[in-house]
């Protein structure tokens, strides 16, 4: 079964319900967002975490896993999620957490990887999906996309729709194994 963590729109979320992949529990580290509502609607178990209710950030990446676990989550899928996370969570899920990337991984980590991108003046960007460790962006990749930067207008509407499709196809795979 697959955990997701969520921090905002929710639209990678959105793709995943819509896969019909099997989700069993939802977590964002700011509650009101329009993610957790989209977990609510698909009658899936969602909650927020967040960070100011505990001592520390691995106190509270222990309760999220200790959530997480008795729901049956094999699968940690970080789709928009803006925390790094601790290791009291990461040992939890060896090799089982995946994130969603618009870069094409090492180029443009963090938190404005399309904004650097154009910043950058490069020809091709792209998404890519990668295992986490506890570094902003750094973990394996998995698979990626490249994107061109032309037609400007349209990057970030294209940039998501490859997310869209590539993120339940990746995850899809990880399932079956
Ligand atoms: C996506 O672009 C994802 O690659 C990045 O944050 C964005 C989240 O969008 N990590 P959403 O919340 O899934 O709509």
């Amino acid at each position: 079964m697959i955990g997701v963590l969520v921090s905002g729109e929710g639209s990678n979320l959105q793709a995943l319900i819509d896969a019909g992949l099997p989700i069993a529990a939802v977590a964002s580290n700011r509650p009101g967002v329009r993610a957790l509502e989209r977990a609510e609607a698909a009658g899936i178990p969602a909650r927020a975490f967040e960070l100011d209710r505990y001592s520390d950030r691995a106190a509270r990446d222990r309760e999220l896993a200790d959530w997480l676990l008795p729901r049956g989550v094999d699968l940690v899928v970080l789709a928009g999620y803006m925390h790094l996370l601790t290791p009291p969570f990461l040992d939890r899920f060896p090799d089982r957490i995946v994130n969603v990337h618009p870069s094409m991984l090492p180029a443009f980590p963090g938190a404005h990887a399309i904004a650097d991108a154009l910043a950058a003046g490069v020809e091709t960007t792209g998404v890519t999906i990668h295992f986490v460790d506890e570094g902003l962006d750094t973990g394996a990749v998995l698979r990626q996309v490249p994107v061109s930067v032309e037609p400007r207008a349209t990057l970030v509407e294209r940039i998501h729709d490859v997310e869209h499709r590539l993120l339940p196809e990746v995850v899809r795979e990880l399932c079956a194994h």
